[in-house]
């Protein structure tokens, strides 16, 4: 699940990149809801004695001088007036951050506005991830007091309203002979319902004559049923109903729930790409620079999809918007049409070979498929080459690639101290003479030192990291024998953050690690040479650096 993260911060940092949405400006409305609306004012003393009292609260955590709180104010003010009338239970209430220090603290508030979802004052806080307008808080809120497993009662007016959803929703067939037995089924199903209800309506049909009904509609059979049913339904695809199997418990019904709401073959793009990130499959892509050539593949897609169902998802990407998405898949982006498969368990990438075969057939691809899906096809690693002897000669920091990564980190008898960095990062070249000066000082690169300290440019080596690395450079210490994960096969980490001059990054090692004296060792090493000048250098490559980022 870890490389998954990494993957996911990827492909957002990404596409986000492509199209910035823009926001408008701080308009002149006030933060601070009218205070003749029906927003309530809350402080610390009467904020848990609200909650009891009303089941369902949506509460803004603001800033007077914040300037979306103040584009969002005049619309929270009159989301409250709207539902104060038609939906008297649902309240919206303000935290004015300024005013409550603690109770922002308690909530972890880390931005303005922000808005949570409370149901009471023992259930976790939902983030609130709907609309700003007024209108569409006040529906968002609606859908929430409704509850999490809507009961169906008329088979036909759901079938339907069902075609005017937007999105693909679960139903439980429930029969009545089944009821008694199969409780704790029905159990698991409202809970879950109650922490997805944001991602997808869930719906049960407990009726028998309603169920007929059902049955005559959709394409699964459900007279006869042995347990109770569970069904992903896209609206107008009637005749394409998702039918779960397999031992029902929360986790496998979350993760039918996930991959079957996913079309056989959709497209990625801003919209959809944390629907796909989400599920577990892997996620076969096919990279298209005219909408021709999509269509070109779309019934090959959507059989071999339905064909796979529950193996592997695929999608179409409009190279001419995502195409850059191909180094991440470690694909030439220049190459298009291209195919390629991503593992979302294991972060590896696979591809059919792009110089090989530039404009690979519906055939090559299925059978690129099959091979992958039984384990049959290597994954690409991108990697710089491993240094020559000259380039570690002359480097005291140890030069880390893909092909020499694991190797150097397997050896469990050495504190280990990576920087990751990219090229182009100006924070980078700053600290890199101070990197240097340190592998200098332990002697990194010799065989019997107990400190290595290393780096890698990680935007040409495609590596595994214990956390997503989300900003360069980051520093990360790899402390002497500390446990290995039996999962990843990676040891133990600690995420550096202390300061980045010489004297805390040794004080830091000796205390983190096997303990070796640096300071000592350095002291040794300043005996030894004629350090003056050497030291000047040092200071001025600093210094050119620092300059360079100001550029
Ligand atoms: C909320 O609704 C009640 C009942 O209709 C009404 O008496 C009250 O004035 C309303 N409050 C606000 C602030 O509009
Ligand atoms: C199934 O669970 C829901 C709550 O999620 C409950 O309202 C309903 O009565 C249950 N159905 C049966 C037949 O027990
Ligand atoms: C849940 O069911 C699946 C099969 O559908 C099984 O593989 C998994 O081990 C079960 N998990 C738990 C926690 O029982």
């Amino acid at each position: 699940m870890k490389f998954w993260k990494f993957s996911t911060t990827a492909v957002a940092a990404l596409l986000a990149s492509v199209s910035m949405v823009s926001a408008g400006g701080p308009a002149d409305g006030q933060a601070a809801a009218d205070p003749d609306s029906a927003v309530v004012k809350l402080t610390e003393k009467e904020f848990k004695g609200f909650l009891e009292e009303n089941p369902l609260v949506l509460t803004e955590f603001f800033a007077p001088w914040c300037g979306y709180c103040k584009i969002l104010g005049p619309e929270f003010s009159k989301a409250a007036d709207i539902l104060n009338e038609s939906h008297p239970n649902i309240k919206l209430a303000q935290i004015d951050c300024t005013e409550q220090e603690d109770l922002c603290h308690k909530h972890e508030i880390r931005g303005y506005p922000t808005m949570k979802v409370m149901r009471g004052p023992f259930q976790q806080p939902d983030d609130y991830d709907g609309p700003r307008d007024a209108d569409g808080i006040v529906n968002y809120m609606v859908k929430q007091s409704l509850p999490p497993v809507q009961l169906v009662e008329d088979a036909d007016a759901f079938v339907a309203a069902s075609k005017a959803e937007n999105q693909p929703f679960i139903v439980q067939v429930f029969p009545s002979k089944l009821q008694k037995k199969f409780s704790s089924h029905n159990e698991t199903f409202g809970e879950l319902a109650n922490e997805k209800r944001k991602s997808m309506s869930f719906f049960s049909i407990e009726d028998d004559a309603q169920i007929a009904k059902l049955d005559k509609a959709v394409s699964a059979k459900l007279s006869g049923l042995k347990e109770p049913a569970y069904l992903v339904i896209h609206p107008n695809e009637l005749d394409d109903v998702r039918v779960f199997s397999g031992e029902v418990n929360k986790s496998s019904l979350e993760e039918f729930s996930v991959n079957a709401k996913v079309p056989y073959f959709g497209d990625i793009n801003r919209d959809t790409y944390l629907t796909y990130m989400t599920s577990s499959l892997p996620l076969g892509y096919y990279f298209y620079s005219h909408i021709d050539e999509r269509a070109a593949v779309d019934k090959f897609f959507t059989e071999l999809g339905k064909k796979y169902a529950g193996k592997i998802n695929f999608v179409g990407l409009d190279a001419s918007q995502y195409g850059r998405h191909a180094e991440i898949l470690n694909m030439n982006p220049e190459i298009v049409p291209l195919f390629a498969i991503q593992d979302n368990s294991n972060s590896r990438k696979y591809g059919i070979d792009q110089t090989e075969n530039p404009n690979p057939s519906t055939d090559d691809i299925k059978k690129f498929v099959e091979d992958f899906l039984a384990g049959k096809v290597e994954p690409i690693i991108k990697s710089e080459p491993l240094p020559s002897e000259e380039e570690v000669a002359s480097q005291a920091v140890v030069k880390l690639v893909s092909h020499n990564y694991e190797d150097i980190l397997k050896d469990n008898s050495k504190d280990v101290f990576v920087k990751y960095y990219a090229p182009w990062c100006g924070h980078c070249k700053k600290l890199a003479p101070i990197w240097e000066e340190l592998a200098d000082i332990y002697g990194s690169k010799n065989e019997d030192s107990d400190v290595v300290i290393a780096h890698i440019d990680h935007t040409l080596n495609d590596v595994d990291t214990p956390i997503p690395i989300e900003g360069y450079p980051t520093l990360l210490f790899y402390p002497a024998n500390g446990e290995v994960d039996p999962k990843t096969g990676l040891r133990e980490h600690r995420l550096y953050t202390d300061g980045r001059d010489l004297e805390s990054l040794i004080a830091y090692i000796k205390k983190n690690g096997l303990g070796v004296d640096g300071e000592k060792l350095r002291a040794e090493k300043q005996i030894v040479e004629d350090d003056g000048e050497e030291e000047e250098v040092v200071e001025e490559a600093a210094e050119e650096a620092a300059e360079h980022d100001e550029l």
